[in-house]
């Protein structure tokens, strides 16, 4: 899918059904981190001072900046005033939603990009990768995969393979974000399509025949160079795609 990515108005309305999908740049003058992080909770600013480089501190503080800006501006609310709580295996999630049913959103970052996915009432997972020469990919695959997405990457010509690859990794790393499982869950437990000839496609979930047609599968374009992945309880979601603009005080 070749998204359109819109710079959006003042206002920001999220209607029952919609999917909005924020791209935004990790790397940040440094007034605006110092700023960003004024918004931050104890526990994230404990994170944040965990990293030891500089620069994947400051992608951390910019991350949890653009999510509570993008958040404060849906539910009317300052970014200070959110607060979140975690799942189990660490999904965050608003405190207290205030609308029901609520915000839900899921968050993914790889180097200096990061994407913020947001709807109402539907679990929801994101992810993107930069797409890098990765010459153990086919190990990967194949300790990881299932094994009808070995099979399918097996098939594929060697030109096809690191974006199916790619294609794969985020898929699959978006499904366990939307169920909160994250690597809780196996990655052999459910299958995805990876090529680029095929649709996005969750196949099958294992132990629970159902359930792959419960979520949606969507691919995204994130930027040159990136493979993205969104999946989405339900069907039939209208996405919107948006450029987040600079934090403000
Ligand atoms: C934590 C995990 C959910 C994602 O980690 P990741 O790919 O390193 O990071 P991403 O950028 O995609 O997502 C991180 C964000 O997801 C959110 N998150 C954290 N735990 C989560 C969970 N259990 N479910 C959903 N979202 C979660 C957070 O907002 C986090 O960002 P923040 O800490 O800055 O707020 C987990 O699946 C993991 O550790 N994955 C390892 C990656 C891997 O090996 N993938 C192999 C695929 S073949």
């Amino acid at each position: 899918m070749q998204e359109a990515w819109q710079t959006p108005s003042a206002c920001r309305t999220l209607a029952f059904g919609e999917v909005h999908v924020w791209r935004f740049a990790l790397d940040r003058p440094a007034g605006i981190v110092r700023q960003v992080e004024t918004w931050l909770a104890a526990d994230e600013l404990e994170r944040a001072n965990r990293f030891s480089m500089t620069r994947l501190r400051d992608h951390y503080v910019v991350g949890r900046g653009i999510l509570r800006m993008l958040l404060a501006q849906y539910l009317g609310r300052r970014p200070a005033e959110l607060e979140f709580r975690y799942g189990p295996w660490g999904k965050p999630d608003l405190e207290r939603p205030r609308v029901i049913p609520s915000i839900q959103f899921n968050l993914a970052h790889s180097g200096p990009r990061g994407l913020l996915a947001v709807t109402i009432g539907y679990s929801i997972g994101v992810d993107l990768e930069h797409i890098r020469p990765l010459p153990d990919a086919g190990d990967i695959v194949s300790r990881f995969f299932s094994a009808a997405e070995i099979a399918e990457f097996l098939a594929l010509p060697e030109r096809l393979r690191l974006s199916a690859f790619f294609n794969g990794w985020t898929r699959k790393e978006a499904f366990l974000k939307a169920t909160g499982s994250g690597l809780a869950n196996s990655l052999d437990s459910f299958d995805v399509t990876l090529s680029p000839c095929l649709p996005p496609c969750l196949l099958r979930v294992a132990g629970h025949p159902s359930a792959a047609r419960r979520w949606s599968l969507y691919h995204l374009d994130p930027g040159p160079g990136v493979a993205g992945a969104l999946v989405v309880q339900g069907a039939g979601h209208q996405l919107r795609f948006f450029e987040a603009p600079d934090p403000e005080a």
